[in-house]
């Protein structure tokens, strides 16, 4: 690594320390250097907060004055005024921004127009990787979707009768807990709350809880689920036209907010990531089961895989597996993936990857 590219890398970890917590804002993080000093370092630590370029501006005070400024995305109109109020005479950026400030102007066309020297694409590929939440929101409108599940090694989420607790090792578990909390949204079918009554909470120490949504095209969640207690997260029921006032009533009352979608029997996928992405949701974890996680991938609609694969096997014809839906018809369609991540977590192995659908 370069020295360049070593400033960016910690720019990179200082602003990954806060994933999942900037829901539709990007996770940024700031180095500034003057001479051969490290004069100041910052990060946007949740939505809302102060910017990372600000921090460390902040820090360095009048050391800044000549400094070079390493930061992962493309700055915001204030921080590119801040920069040149501060005498920074040269910055790297890692990423572009889509989002053009106020103006229209992005914020290279400002810090050229101020007479700082700009550079970008420092480490693209990571700050990308960092930034795909924020990216696909920003650019879409839609939230990023993740599906993660813990299977067996031949592929079942729960046995033939149904019994699913638990396919994976502890360990799993709070890794999973932890995307939950790094998620704005958690997703998941009718049937899986019938058959579990989850309450998809985070349960790791200072956890953000998701908001909790359900496909229920016929509002069969029952009143007493476990995860309309409104009092810890938020819960929404995305239904279809079909379904019963009656029934709809009573989940309202219960502490659910009802969305109807499509012109169908069905709940409409696409319109329920619409109404979460006006909602300002950039991120949603689907935890299935099989037949809603294979409704995303038969609509191509899943940005990202985490699959946890547990060292036993189930076996049953019945037993489902963690994308049921249409699947494809021939091998050759067979949506490809790119491995991002191979780990060990407790006795299982984390699969990371990301579909890459042909068009
Ligand atoms: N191991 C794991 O990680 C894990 C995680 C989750 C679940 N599970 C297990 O998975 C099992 C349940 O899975 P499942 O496949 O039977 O059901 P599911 O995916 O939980 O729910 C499927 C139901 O969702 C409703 N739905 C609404 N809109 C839909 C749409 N557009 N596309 C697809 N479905 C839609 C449908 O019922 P309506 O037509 O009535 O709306 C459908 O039958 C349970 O045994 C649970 O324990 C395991």
């Amino acid at each position: 690594m370069t020295r360049p590219e070593e400033f960016m890398a910690h720019a990179l970890a200082l602003a990954g320390a806060a994933r999942g917590l900037t829901d539709s804002e990007p996770l940024e993080g700031a180095v500034l250097i003057a001479g051969s000093s490290l004069v100041g370092m910052g990060a946007r630590l949740s939505a809302g907060a102060p910017h990372g370029v600000a921090i460390a501006l902040g820090q360095a005070g009048r050391q800044a004055r000549g400094g070079t400024l390493y930061t992962t995305i493309e700055p915001c109109a204030r921080c590119v005024a801040l920069m040149i109020e501060a005498g920074v005479s040269a910055v790297e950026v890692a990423l572009r921004n889509p989002v053009p400030t106020a103006d229209g102007r992005s914020g290279l066309a400002l810090l050229e127009r101020g007479g700082v020297v700009a550079g970008v694409g420092l480490l693209e590929a990571e700050a990308l990787a960092l930034n795909e939440v924020f990216i696909k929101y920003a650019t879409t409108g839609r939230p990023f979707v993740t599906v993660t599940s813990s299977v067996s090694w031949d592929g079942k989420m729960a046995t033939a009768s149904g019994d699913s607790r638990w396919v994976s090792s502890s360990e799993a578990l709070e890794d999973v807990h932890r995307l939950r909390h790094q998620h704005q949204a958690i997703l998941v079918g009718v049937n899986t709350v019938l058959a579990d009554d989850p309450k998809l909470t985070t349960r790791i120490p200072h956890g953000r809880h998701p908001l909790r949504v359900v496909l229920d095209s016929r509002l069969r969640t029952p009143p007493t689920a476990r995860l309309l207690d409104a009092a810890t997260a938020p819960a929404w029921i995305f239904t279809s036209p079909v379904a019963d006032p009656a029934r709809r009533r009573a989940l309202e009352k219960a502490g659910a907010t009802v969305f109807v979608t499509g012109q169908g029997n069905r709940t409409d996928i696409q319109d329920t990531l619409a109404i979460l992405g006006q909602h300002g949701i950039a991120s949603l974890l689907v935890e299935g089961g099989g037949e809603v996680n294979g409704a995303f991938f038969d609509s191509r609609l899943v940005d990202k895989i985490v699959l946890y694969l547990a060292p036993k096997l189930v076996g049953g014809r019945d037993a489902p597996t963690f994308v049921e839906g249409r699947g494809v018809g021939l091998m050759q369609d067979a949506i490809a993936l790119q491995v991002q991540e191979v780990t060990s977590v407790g006795s299982d192995l984390k699969l990371v990857g990301y579909p890459r659908y042909s068009s």
